[in-house]
């Protein structure tokens, strides 16, 4: 047990989806996971552990923000051996990318100073495990999805006031933002996993301004199509 995770060693999948909401998670237990097992429920942050074509594997939330991903990330690889995690989440794109796209991003570029003690002034470049990365594009081929894979910015902001940041950033290939990635693999770096982020695009963000939303509906159904990804390539890990 951990200050922020009740479940007991051995109870936790080494391989597990995660997603920000905790209650996505749960929706992916009760969904697609057969005999699912309620793991933790401290502060809500819901973890189960099931089987998927007959492989155990776990999902979990993870909360917003990189502090957040950073507790459970680092808990489950240090406390539990969880040695593959492929996070699930929503970003927002920048043109040329449209609403429900799917983004694999290959590496995430971040404004946050959470390693900058760490990295001691060095410009770490946080990247996706190849093997992950390979088979989430191949499955989702396979699904007939076609997925952007590319760079993703990683902020510590949602508001963002200034529209340079994210000008700068698509001018350089930046497919879109969001809050996690970058904690989610420096981690799996420093404690010898493998870690994929996907998200679906939510909203268009053109410079600081959301220029278009996803309806629930559509959030809902493009959601499904990155799980489904998520799931084909976390059986390819399951051990
Ligand atoms: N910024 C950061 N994270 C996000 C966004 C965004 O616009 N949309 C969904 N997650």
């Amino acid at each position: 047990m951990t200050p922020h995770n009740s479940a007991r060693k051995g109870e936790i999948a080494s391989t597990v989806i995660m997603s920000g909401d905790p209650l996505r998670a749960k929706y992916i237990a009760e969904t697609y996971l057969e005999h699912p097992v309620c793991f933790n429920e401290v502060r809500g942050m819901l973890g189960f552990t099931g089987f998927y074509r007959g492989e155990r594997l776990s999902v979990m939330g993870h909360g917003m923000g990189m502090p957040s991903i950073a507790i459970y990330v680092t808990e489950l690889m240090t406390e539990y051996d969880v040695k593959n995690i492929i996070r699930i989440g929503s970003c927002g794109g920048f043109a040329p990318l449209k609403l429900k796209d799917v983004v694999i991003a290959m590496s995430a570029s971040t404004d946050s100073a959470m390693f900058e003690p760490d990295f001691k002034g060095i410009h770490y470049a946080p990247t996706a495990n190849f093997e992950l990365l390979r088979t989430a594009v191949e499955k989702a081929e396979e699904l007939g999805i076609s997925p952007h894979v590319g760079p993703v910015f990683c902020s510590d902001v949602f508001y963002q006031t200034s529209p340079d940041a994210h000008n700068i950033l698509a001018a350089h290939g930046v497919l879109g933002a969001e809050m996690e990635s970058a904690a989610l693999y420096t981690l799996a770096a420093r404690y010898g996993c493998r870690a994929l982020a996907m998200m679906t695009v939510s909203d268009l963000l053109s410079g600081n301004t959301s220029v278009g939303k996803c309806t629930p509906e559509e959030r809902q159904s493009s959601f499904s199509d990155m799980m489904k990804i998520a799931l084909e390539t976390a059986v390819c890990f399951a051990e």
